[in-house]
C-alpha cells in the first residue's frame, strides 16, 4: 500500500492552488520510480478523503494529470499511473552527470570480518549449531499473558515509552531470581535488561574497552563476540581451551605481557567444544582478574542446560568486587525470538550501558519482559525448563548414539555434560566440501568456515531436533560422508 497521506502533503499556506500542488507531488513520486506505470491510484473520492481536500480540488488535479498524460482511466475499472509515461527533460543536478546519478556515498567502514548471514533454509532438514525448539514454547501461556497484561487497566503502561534499563517488574525480580537460584547479590540496580546476550556482549564492551585494549578470547570461540571485539577495535588475543576450558595458565603469561582489559568467557558450555570451565580455573581467573584488573565479560548463555549434575555457580556469584559483568538471555530458555536477554554489573556500569543503548535502540518489549516476569513469579518458567530439560537430554543421548551407530569410524566427539550441541569432529572427509552435496540432499548443516578449516568440526545442535529429525539427518549425513570416502 502506498503510503498516500504521508507522501502527498498540501500546504494549506501555499500560494500554488492545491490542485496544482498535488499534481507536482504525483509527479515527482512517478518520476523518483515510487509510483509505477499501471499502478492504481486511490478514486477521487478516497483520495479527496484521505488528503482531506475538497473532491472538486482532487477532480481537477486528475484532470490535469491525465492531460499531460501521467494518468490514464480504465474503463469501469478505476484510474492508474500511464503505461506510457510522457518523456520529461532531464536536468542535470550541478556537479553530477547521469552517468554518475546511481553512485552512492561510500561507507567509511569495512565490516568485512562479520560473516554475511545466510538465513537457515525452512524447507530443509536443519542441524542448527544449538538453538532450544522453539516448538516446545508455551506459546499459548506467553500470548495469553501478552494479551490480558496489554489489555489490563493497570499494567497497559507496558505498551508505552519508558524506562530504558527495562521493566522495573522484570528488573526486580529477576535480581531476586538470580541471588536465590545463581548465589549473585544482587538487586534490581544491577540489572540492565537486553534484547538478548548478544547485546550484553556489544554494551559491556562498549563500556569496558578502547581502541587497542587487549581483549582475551579462547581459540576457539564464540564468532560473534569476536567481532564486538574487533567492531570496537579491540586487540583479540586467544588462549587455548582443554577438556576445563580457557588454560588460566596461559592467560597469566598473557597478562604478564600485555595490559589485559577484559576476558570474555562461555563457562557453561565452553562454545564451540562445550566444555564446562573448571572450579579451579574459575578461582584462578578471578584472582587474575584482581590482580591484573581486567574485567571478566561471562556469557552464561547455556547456563540452565546442564544434564548430569546441577550447573557450576557462575563466576558472578563469588566475591569478585566488580570485575565481573555477567549476561543470560531467556531466548535459550524459550525461543530464539523471544528477545529478552539481561546484563548484570555495577550500577554504574548499568547506567553507562543504558546510556549506550539508549541512542541504539529506544527501549526493549516492556510487554515481554513483564511477561518473563510473570513466568519466573507463576513457576512456568521453572516447569518450562524442567520438561526441555527432560526432552533436551533424550535428545542428546539419541543424536550421540546415532553418529556412535552410523558415523562411528568418521567422527569422534564426547557426549556434553549440557548445553544443546554437540562438539563433532570429522575424520577422513573435510566438512567444508561436503556442504554443496549435504545442501543438494535436503540438509542443511551450520557449518562454522572458521571451525571447519581449523579443526574439521562442527556443532550439531541436537535441542532442535525430534528424535525422527535426527534419524532423516544422520542418515543424509552418513550417505554423503560415505560416498565422499570411496
Ligand atoms: C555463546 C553465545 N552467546 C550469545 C548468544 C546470543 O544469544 P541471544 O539470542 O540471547 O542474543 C549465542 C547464540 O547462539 C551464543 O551461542
Amino acid at each position: 500500500m502506498f503510503p498516500w497521506k504521508s507522501v502527498l502533503v498540501i500546504e494549506q499556506s501555499s500560494s500554488r492552488a492545491r490542485y496544482l500542488q498535488l499534481v507536482d507531488q504525483m509527479i515527482k513520486e512517478i518520476s523518483a520510480g515510487r509510483l509505477q506505470p499501471s499502478q492504481k491510484i486511490p478514486g477521487t473520492r478516497r483520495m479527496a478523503a484521505l488528503l482531506h481536500l475538497n473532491r472538486k480540488t482532487v477532480i481537477q488535479a486528475y484532470e490535469e494529470l491525465m492531460a499531460q498524460g501521467w494518468l490514464e482511466i480504465r474503463s469501469s475499472s478505476g484510474t492508474y499511473i500511464s503505461e506510457k509515461l510522457p518523456v520529461t527533460q532531464y536536468i542535470p543536478l550541478e556537479g553530477k552527470s547521469p552517468s554518475n546519478r546511481s553512485a552512492r556515498p561510500a561507507s567509511p567502514h569495512s565490516f568485512d570480518f562479520i560473516d554475511d548471514y545466510t538465513p537457515q533454509p525452512q524447507s530443509s532438514l536443519v542441524v542448527d549449531g544449538g538453538s532450544p525448539d522453539h516448538r516446545l514454547a508455551p506459546v499459548d501461556w506467553i500470548f495469553k499473558e501478552c494479551r490480558s497484561l496489554a489489555k489490563s487497566r493497570f499494567n497497559n503502561h507496558l505498551l508505552a515509552y519508558s524506562d530504558v534499563r527495562g521493566d522495573k517488574v522484570l528488573r526486580k525480580i529477576l535480581a531476586n531470581y538470580l541471588s536465590e537460584s545463581r548465589g549473585m547479590n544482587i538487586n534490581e540496580d544491577n540489572v540492565l535488561i537486553t534484547r538478548g546476550s548478544q547485546m550484553g556482549i556489544f554494551l559491556g564492551l562498549k563500556a569496558m574497552i578502547r581502541p587497542n585494549d587487549p581483549v582475551v578470547v579462547g581459540d576457539s570461540g564464540y564468532d560473534a563476540a569476536d567481532w564486538a571485539v574487533r567492531y570496537h577495535r579491540g586487540q583479540l588475543e586467544r588462549v587455548t581451551v582443554d577438556h576445563l576450558g580457557l588454560n588460566t595458565d596461559e592467560l597469566a603469561a598473557v597478562c604478564k605481557r600485555l595490559p589485559v582489559k577484559l576476558v570474555y568467557i562461555t563457562p557453561h558450555h565452553h562454545f564451540p567444544t562445550t566444555v564446562t570451565l573448571s572450579n579451579d580455573r574459575r578461582i584462578q581467573l578471578l584472582r587474575l582478574a584482581m590482580k591484573y584488573n581486567f574485567t571478566i565479560l561471562e556469557d552464561d548463555y547455556d547456563y540452565d542446560f546442564h544434564y548430569s549434575s546441577s550447573p557450576l555457580l557462575p563466576l558472578a556469584s563469588l566475591d569478585h568486587y566488580g570485575h565481573v559483568v555477567y549476561v543470560g538471555s531467556f531466548s535459550k530458555i524459550f525461543a530464539p525470538n523471544v528477545r529478552v536477554g539481561y546484563m548484570i554489573g555495577s550500577h554504574e556500569m548499568v547506567e553507562e550501558c543504558s546510556k549506550v543503548r539508549r541512542i541504539i535502540d529506544r527501549q526493549g518489549d516492556h510487554l515481554m519482559e513483564r511477561v518473563m516476569a510473570e513466568a519466573i513469579l507463576s513457576g512456568e518458567l521453572t516447569r518450562h525448563l524442567k520438561k526441555s530439560l527432560i526432552c533436551y537430554r533424550q535428545r542428546r543421548d539419541h543424536l550421540s548414539q546415532l553418529l556412535n551407530e552410523m558415523m562411528g569410524d568418521h567422527v569422534e566427539f564426547k557426549v556434553p555434560e549440557g548445553g544443546m550441541a554437540i562438539w563433532t569432529r570429522f575424520r577422513k572427509i573435510h566438512l567444508a566440501s561436503i556442504k554443496p552435496e549435504l545442501n543438494a540432499r535436503g540438509l542443511y548443516l551450520d557449518i562454522d568456515r572458521d571451525l571447519a578449516e581449523k579443526f574439521n568440526g562442527v556443532r550439531m545442535g541436537f535441542a532442535s531436533m525430534n528424535e525422527s529429525e535426527q534419524k532423516q539427518a544422520i542418515e543424509i549425513l552418513a550417505g554423503v560422508v560415505q560416498s565422499s570416502t570411496l
